[in-house]
Order: structure tokens, then C-alpha cells, then sequence
């Protein structure tokens, strides 16, 4: 084994299950430092996933939590600058576009560190989300961008980003391949919810744009009602908590047909989306993982990253219109094709294999 070191960041929900192949990969090749930046913490958004999908044990906890953005980021920044000093990587590590992401990337481009960006190249072109300020940002500050697919790499080509640009498919579809035949994902997970397989749909709401604004979560919850078939709503904290906080609990109350979940684990959120009749979301990574299963997603949002779900059929762009809501829901579209546009399943491999050789080289 190569004395190699790879410092890989993680702290949001999604970095966890796109670590969980990655992580394994590396290991395979080199040696991982793995730094958890606590952007996550209750145990149901983070030590679940750690345990359900066997990622080792953060190396580095670094605790930093909930906070403005501008406050969140720059404590992470700072802690991920002391970790790098010390610990001097040959390169670090971030996936997709959160706070942590960003903070990962920032500190250790000024270092001189070469950033690795998994999930690289994905654009809404709405620069009022903040995820699309972190992946524009870190993309621009990675010496290796890893794209799910084709779009990705023009979306950089378009920006100027041609070098150290790999397509290599999808991580998540990884982590599904690896986890998804799982007993605690299998078919008896819809009726131990108290629904029946292909008669509910799966909700998630948690982006800033639907949960922080109480007219757009009251009109989601409106659409949810209008579906009138069962609705599985697993509430991120952020929307539990702005629920309460916008006094919409009643209305939650008043939807018969809407249950209301604390955050699922991973394997059982497979086992929830692989039966559902639709999955309605804001999620990115959740969209993709509905067209892997075949299961239609109806999307609460405007734009998606994921373009090729949309233009093959199986997505439906809907934002917060109750009544797109519930048409898309009730009369899903289920197009004939489902082309693998997110790869093999092996992304995490040919990642591991081209860090290691560029690493090398440089
Ligand atoms: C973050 C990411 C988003 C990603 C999502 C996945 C950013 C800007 N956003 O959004 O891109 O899709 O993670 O879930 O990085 N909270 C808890 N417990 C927790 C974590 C959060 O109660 O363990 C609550 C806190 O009130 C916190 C709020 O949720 O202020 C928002 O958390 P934050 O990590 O800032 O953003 P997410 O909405 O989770």
C-alpha cells in the first residue's frame, strides 16, 4: 500500500452515502483521513448512515453544528486549515455542494493542497441557492473534478474547465448497488410504515427556498393533501422545525391522507422509494435515486441538476403549485426507457484509480 494520504470531508447527509463506496475504494489503494465537520449531527442524520452503510469512523470530529452560513462556513474553515497544517495530505477530498464542501475546498486550495471534487460539473443556474455558489465556487478551485455524467463536463467546459475533468458515473448508484439488496431495504419495509407497495407516495422537503418560506411549505402541504392517496412525509429537523415555527402544524393535522416521519435511515428509505407510487421531492441526490428504481419523481422545484431525469420522462418539475403537485402524483409518467446515463455502478473505483495515479505523477 502506497503511503499516499487522502484527507476526505464529509458532515451532510448525502457526503455520507457517497462516502460509503469512495471511502472503501481509497482504502483498497491508499490511506484515508476521514474528517467529519459536524454540519450534521442528530444520530438520525448522521451515525445512522455511518453505521447502516459501514463508513469507518471519522479520524476528525469537528463538531462545528447549525449556524448562518457565512458563520458556519468560516468555523469550518478554520478548523479544516489547523487539520490540513497538521496533517499535511497529498490531497483532500469533497462531495457535492454543501457548507462543508465549500469550506473543505477553500481551505485546502489556499494551502495549495489539490482539492478533489466527487459530484463536480452539476449546475441549476440559480445562483439563489446556495449549494450552486459551493459547487461553482469548488469546481473552480479542483485540480480533479469527477462528474456523474457528460452534462457535467460540458457544463465546465462551458466555464473553462477542461483539465483533470473525469466522467465517471455516479457515486449514489455505487452505494445502491452495494446496499441495495439489503434485508432491512427489502419489500417488507413499506408494510412495517402501514402502507401498501405501489399505493403511496414518498415526500422530502428540507431546501432552503421551500422550507424557510411559509407560504411555499403551506402550499406544499396543500398539494400533499390534494393527492388524497397516502403520503409518507420523512421531515428533515430544519422543516420540522420551521413547520412549528410558521404555525403549519394544524394544517399537517387537517391532511388525513399525510404521515408525518422523523428522518429515515438509508436502507429503509430504499425500501420506502423502491414501492412507492411516486417520490415527491427537493432532494437532489433522492431524484436519481428514484430512476434507478423506476419509481417517477415529481420534483418541488423549478430547476433540477439532473437534467437527464427530466428530458428522459421520468421527473416532473412541479415547484410548489398544489395542483401540479397532485396531478403529477396521480397520474405519474413511466416512459418505456431507463438508460444507465449515471454509469455502471462503479464510480468509486475508477475515482480511487485516478487520484492514486495522478497523485502520483504530479
Ligand atoms: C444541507 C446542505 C444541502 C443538502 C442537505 C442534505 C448546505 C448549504 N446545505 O442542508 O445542500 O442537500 O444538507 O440534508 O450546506 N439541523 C438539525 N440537526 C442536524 C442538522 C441540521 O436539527 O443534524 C437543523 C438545524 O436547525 C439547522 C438546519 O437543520 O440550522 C439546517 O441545517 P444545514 O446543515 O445548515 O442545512 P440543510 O438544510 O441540512
Amino acid at each position: 500500500m502506497s503511503a499516499m494520504r487522502i484527507l476526505s470531508v464529509v458532515g451532510a447527509r448525502p457526503q455520507f452515502i457517497k462516502a460509503a463506496p469512495v471511502s472503501r475504494a481509497l482504502r483498497q489503494r491508499c490511506h484515508e483521513v476521514l474528517v467529519h465537520s459536524g454540519q450534521h449531527y442528530d444520530s438520525a442524520m448522521s451515525d445512522v448512515f455511518f453505521e447502516q452503510l459501514g463508513i469507518p469512523a471519522p479520524d476528525h470530529e469537528l463538531g462545528i453544528g447549525s449556524g448562518r452560513h457565512g458563520e458556519q462556513t468560516a468555523a469550518m474553515l478554520a478548523a479544516i486549515e489547523a487539520l490540513l497544517i497538521d496533517l499535511a495530505p497529498d490531497a483532500v477530498l469533497v462531495y457535492g455542494d454543501t457548507n462543508t464542501t465549500l469550506a473543505g475546498g477553500l481551505a485546502a486550495a489556499k494551502l495549495g493542497v489539490p482539492v478533489v471534487h466527487v459530484e463536480a460539473g452539476l449546475r441549476s443556474f440559480n445562483r439563489a441557492m446556495p449549494e450552486e455558489i459551493n459547487r461553482v465556487v469548488v469546481d473552480h478551485l479542483s485540480e480533479l473534478l469527477f462528474c456523474p455524467t457528460q452534462v457535467a463536463a460540458d457544463n465546465l467546459a462551458a466555464e473553462g474547465i477542461r483539465k483533470g475533468v473525469h466522467v465517471v458515473g455516479d457515486v449514489m448508484l455505487d452505494t445502491l448497488r452495494l446496499f441495495a439488496g439489503h434485508e432491512a431495504a427489502g419489500s417488507h419495509v413499506p408494510a412495517a410504515f402501514g402502507v401498501e407497495p405501489g399505493r403511496y407516495h414518498l415526500a422530502t422537503v428540507h431546501r432552503a427556498a421551500n422550507a424557510d418560506d411559509p407560504d411555499a411549505l403551506a402550499r406544499l402541504i396543500e398539494g400533499f393533501e390534494r393527492i388524497g392517496e397516502p403520503v409518507l412525509w420523512a421531515v428533515h429537523p430544519r422543516t420540522h422545525a420551521r413547520l412549528a415555527e410558521f404555525g403549519l402544524a394544524p394544517a399537517v393535522e387537517r391532511a388525513k391522507n399525510l404521515r408525518v416521519l422523523e428522518p429515515v435511515p438509508y436502507l429503509e428509505t430504499i425500501g420506502l422509494l423502491r414501492a412507492a407510487k411516486t417520490l415527491l421531492t427537493d432532494s437532489g441526490g433522492m431524484q436519481k435515486e428514484a430512476y434507478f428504481f423506476g419509481v417517477p419523481c415529481v420534483t418541488l422545484r423549478d430547476e433540477t441538476e439532473w437534467v437527464e431525469t427530466v428530458e428522459l420522462g421520468w421527473n416532473t418539475l412541479v415547484g410548489t403549485d398544489p395542483d401540479r403537485i397532485a396531478q403529477a402524483s396521480l397520474h405519474p409518467r413511466r416512459p418505456s426507457e431507463r438508460p444507465p446515463v449515471y454509469g455502471d455502478g462503479h464510480a468509486a473505483e475508477r475515482i480511487a484509480d485516478v487520484i492514486v495515479t495522478h497523485l502520483r505523477e504530479r
